[in-house]
């Protein structure tokens, strides 16, 4: 824990450039707007995509004045879906706080969310870039396939690995890779190197949701600042439950599906169920497939000359799979 608040600490200067400018955007005639854009986007979250924004730009020598204000893009945009998608499941917590649609209702959190991500495109325009346009509104597109993917596989119990793959990419992986692209097509860099930093931020993409999926089985919620267990109570197969069930025999898997299909399984069958997961020795198979996407993800940079750009891009890589929230 002390190491990953010691690897966050490093970014320290970073953070507050960006929350600067993240809250200079949150301006509206609305106040409701400004009080739930306060409560969502100030004081909570990591500002990892910001500052992955950030790193691409230096990485690839885009120095413009209006950097940090771009990099906003990416956390609202990221937190407009977080809003949508606490109003889908429910949720009553993020980042350790009462969730918006808990406080203000479905309807105020909905709409805040679309502020936000209009407010984006609103960002977006200024950089008066037409392929960063291109890349932003391609990447909303697909998150909200992916979060229509997720919705369609609820309680989805022949939910397969590649499945799961396809829309965690989606839902989460495009947006992060996005941001490691986004200095490199700012700054006109060699498309090769553009490449590179997509499927960089991809990887590292695909191992933060992989983690993100392991600790809602594995953490507990004073530090994940959400509940834990959560997942399958909102019908999510995961990757850690994947790999449960291909792991029992069909008589096994036929028991348990028919018990979480014909009613609401009470609290303690689904806490059964997911100290089955816990004990089933799958966990760590997960945290290995994190691990490789983040040593896949490490490769992509070895094109890029050493720079202190390069080396925090790869030490926040290896912090994706050792973080605990
Ligand atoms: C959280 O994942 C949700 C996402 C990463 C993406 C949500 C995307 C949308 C709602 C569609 C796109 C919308 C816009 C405005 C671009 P999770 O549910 O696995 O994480 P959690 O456990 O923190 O809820
Ligand atoms: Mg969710």
């Amino acid at each position: 824990m002390d190491s990953e608040k010691k690897i966050l600490a490093k970014y320290q200067s970073y953070f507050e450039k960006i929350d600067q400018e993240v809250e200079k955007a949150l301006t509206s005639r609305v106040s409701l707007i400004e009080e739930i854009g306060g409560h969502t986007l100030l004081g909570g979250g990591k500002r990892l995509r910001p500052l992955f924004f950030i790193l691409s730009c230096e990485l690839c020598g885009f120095h413009d004045e209006i950097l940090y204000r771009l990099s906003t893009i990416f956390e609202y945009i990221h937190t407009a879906s977080l809003l949508h998608d606490d109003v889908l499941d429910n949720a009553n917590i993020r980042r350790k706080k009462p969730s918006a649609n808990h406080l203000w209702g479905n309807h105020a959190a909905v709409l805040e969310g679309d502020f936000l991500y209009s407010k984006s495109f609103c960002v977006a325009v200024e950089a008066g870039n037409v392929s960063f346009l291109k890349l932003i509104t391609n990447t909303t597109t697909q998150m909200a396939e992916g979060q229509i993917l997720e919705l369609l596989h609820t309680n989805d119990w022949n939910m397969n690995r590649d499945m799961y793959l396809d829309i965690i990419n989606a839902k989460t992986a495009v947006l992060i890779s996005a941001a490691c692209a986004a200095g490199g097509i700012l700054s006109s860099a060699d498309p090769k190197e553009i490449e590179a930093l997509q499927k960089f931020g991809h990887l590292v993409g695909m191992a933060f949701q992989i983690m993100d999926d392991l600790l809602d089985y594995t953490s507990d919620q004073a530090v994940f600042g959400k509940p834990v267990g959560k997942d399958i109570r909102e019908g999510k197969i995961t990757l850690p439950l994947i790999y449960a069930l291909e792991g029992m025999s069909d008589e096994e898997k036929k028991l348990i599906q028919e018990l979480f299909e014909q009613r609401e399984p009470s609290n303690e069958e689904y806490q059964d169920l997911i100290d089955l997961v816990r004990r089933n020795g799958v966990l760590q198979k997960v945290q290995s497939d994190a691990q490789k996407y983040v040593d896949e993800a490490a490769l992509c940079l070895d094109g890029f000359p050493d720079s202190p750009a390069r080396e925090n891009f790869l030490e926040l890589n290896r912090f994706i799979i050792e973080r605990h929230y």
